[in-house]
């Protein structure tokens, strides 16, 4: 007897087969965190091994992404060598109808901020539960702090009449480390109207290095879903 297939997993390997076959060769491709993300860098690889893709160069926005790229054989390089990137593939936590994101579920948003900002094409790879109608309807936003400002950080979030809570790691053994050695303060708000002005007001907090607000950088949206039994993008 064969396991029934978990439709999320084959969603997500959906758009990101879907996603990896939109990079040309010859191009410089930002490469997101998150487990969607992981099966368009599985699906890239398996391209340029088959000799369909060729001459392309990553930048990863974490370590997870360096990882796995490495793992695939994609060959890997840094902003400070390269001037522009052609395009960015990225998971979300949220995308609100005017494709505003919510990201750093997986605490890497600074890093990816960053890299798919810079991108000429930024697509986003998500399964059709993180479409919202309002950002912050299901998840918190994900706030990256530097270590000795979290007291006051908190504060001030509170006093913006957001809930922050500080991430923890597996099994609450001590707070969740990014990248840059920072934590993550995740923050309820009971609606958020205007998510522009939001991510200026979180990122103006003394401490704060970046928050998970995305506003107006998305050029398309990649959605796996379920039609008829069948996985569909
Ligand atoms: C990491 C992210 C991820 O892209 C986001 O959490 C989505 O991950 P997944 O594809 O595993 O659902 O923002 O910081």
């Amino acid at each position: 007897m064969t396991a029934a297939a978990d439709p999320v997993k084959t969603m997500k390997q959906e758009v990101g087969k879907a996603a990896a076959a939109l990079v040309k060769s010859g191009t410089i491709v930002g490469l997101g965190t998150g487990s969607t993300t992981a099966y368009a860098i599985q699906y890239i690889g398996d391209r340029l091994k088959s000799g369909d893709l060729k001459d392309i160069v990553g930048i990863p926005t974490s370590f997870q992404a360096e990882v796995l790229s490495k793992q695939y054989g994609i060959p890997l390089t840094t902003l400070d060598a390269i001037d522009h990137i052609d395009l960015a593939i990225d998971g979300a936590d949220e995308v609100d109808p005017q494709k505003n994101l919510i990201k750093g579920g997986g605490a890497a948003h600074t890093r990816e901020k960053v890299v798919d900002y810079l991108a000429q094409q930024f697509i986003v790879v998500v399964d059709s539960g993180k479409l919202v109608d309002r950002l912050g309807s299901v998840f918190a936003v994900p706030v990256e702090v530097i270590p000795m400002a979290i007291s006051p950080v908190m504060r001030a979030i509170e006093k913006l009449g957001g809930k922050p809570e500080l991430r923890m790691g597996v099994k609450k053994a001590g707070p969740v480390i990014t990248d840059q050695g920072n934590m993550v303060v995740d923050v309820r708000f009971d609606a958020i109207d205007n998510p522009a002005e939001l991510e200026k007001t979180l990122n103006n907090i003394p401490g704060v290095l970046e928050n998970g607000i995305f506003v107006n950088c998305t050029d398309l949206v990649l959605i796996g879903e379920v039609q008829d039994g069948q996985p569909v993008v």
